[in-house]
């Protein structure tokens, strides 16, 4: 990573290496296409709508989103087909998920007969229907419904709905975050497929075959072997991967598109730096599920130096008494958790060899609802 083009950027500053970007982009999309699965990338890790309109070019079959402001972003920068993989359920959103829905091919996730009606009342309202996709719980224990007859029962009970239109299932084995080792990666990865072929299987048991069987997160998927069951999946990290990936063992440092740059503002002692991020630039991310990261707040580049404390604009780095590191130096850092970054960032400077080629708006930062 060279950073001869970086001058010009104030600091901190969210940077994207847009070659490493083609590369995750590329080899995901061919994953997908060997496992012959549809790849429905999530688009909560970038939140820019150049780089989902980029991944629908390069073969994505929609996109998937968390919120409807997420989707509503989308939408008006020419997404076609939008998967909001979450419960919806105030009045509000429903209203405006209705609107967008006369623009858009709009599919939402289910997993509660309360849900199912609101969602009916208010397409049913405007004359509309909504495409759902029942969520199973493969043991994050988030949302969704049991595996199997739990599901089967949920789809009989709300079936009869006026407005809605069952499209399949879907899961998110975001547990594995919480992962040791690679092979238990693996472990959550056969599992987050299994679960879902038996759930499909338990739909067939009853005359129903659901056209979507959904899986995905990030690690689950970069290790996956395909399963005939499944036929989309659903990661959303892969784009930037970052210091979370990194030590699970699902991303190396060279697939890490995402930095941030900050300048060292004080040196107060030979082992300690102060650079001009802190809880704002980073987020207070230490890992997922509960896990620790090691590396504090990130993976500091080229420095034997460790990102140790934050308050919110300042970042405290622990170094090594020889380490070279002078008022007024850059430092780029991998951050731990990168969809939770972008999120606090206005813009992000999209690189190439090193230099500023782009600059893109995070246009669907900060939408929450
Ligand atoms: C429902 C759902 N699907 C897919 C993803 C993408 O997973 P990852 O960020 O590991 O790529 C997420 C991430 O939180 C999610 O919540």
């Amino acid at each position: 990573m060279m950073d001869s083009g970086l001058p010009s950027i104030d600091t901190p500053a969210l940077l994207i290496d847009l070659d490493i970007v083609d590369r995750n982009l590329e080899r995901m999309q061919q994953r997908a296409d060997k496992f012959g699965v549809a790849l429905r990338p999530h688009i909560k890790t970038h939140k820019i709508p150049e780089l989902a309109l980029l991944q629908m070019r390069l073969g994505a079959s929609g996109i998937s989103a968390a919120k409807v402001s997420e989707a509503e972003v989308m939408a008006a920068a020419g997404i076609t087909n939008i998967f909001v993989a979450n419960q919806i359920v105030s009045k509000d959103k429903l209203t405006r998920l209705a609107a967008l829905s006369k623009e858009v091919n709009i599919s939402i996730g289910l997993d509660s007969v309360a849900a199912a009606h609101k969602l009916s009342d208010v397409f049913a309202a405007s004359g509309l229907s909504i495409e759902y996709l029942i969520e199973i719980n493969s043991g994050l224990n988030r949302c969704g419904v049991s595996p199997g007859n739990e599901a089967v029962e949920l789809f009989q009970t709300v079936d009869t709905l006026p407005a809605l239109r069952f499209k399949g299932i879907f899961t998110h084995a975001g547990q594995v975050y919480g992962a040791d080792s690679l092979s238990e990666v693996k472990e959550f990865s056969r599992h987050e497929s299994t679960i879902m072929a038996e759930t499909a299987q338990a739909f067939a048991e009853v005359g129903t075959s659901p056209d979507f069987v959904s899986v995905g997160s990030t690690p689950t998927m970069k290790v996956w072997q395909g399963h005939e069951a499944v036929n989309e999946i659903r990661p959303g990290n892969y784009i930037f991967h970052d210091a979370i990936q990194v030590s699970l063992g699902s991303a190396t440092l060279e697939e890490c598109a995402l930095t941030i740059v900050a300048t060292v503002i004080s040196r107060p002692a030979r082992e300690r730096a102060v650079i001009d991020g802190g809880s704002k630039a980073f987020s207070s991310d230490r890992g997922a599920h509960g896990k620790e990261m090691a590396s504090g707040f990130g993976i500091v580049l080229g420095k034997n130096a460790t990102l140790v404390r934050l308050s919110e604009e300042h970042g405290i780095m622990h170094l090594d008494p020889d380490q070279d590191l002078d008022i007024g130096d850059r430092v780029r850092i991998i951050p731990n958790h990168a969809c939770a970054v972008v999120n606090l960032f206005d813009r992000a400077y999209g690189l190439r060899e090193g230099r500023v080629v782009e600059e893109f708006k995070i246009a669907a930062r900060g939408k929450s609802q």
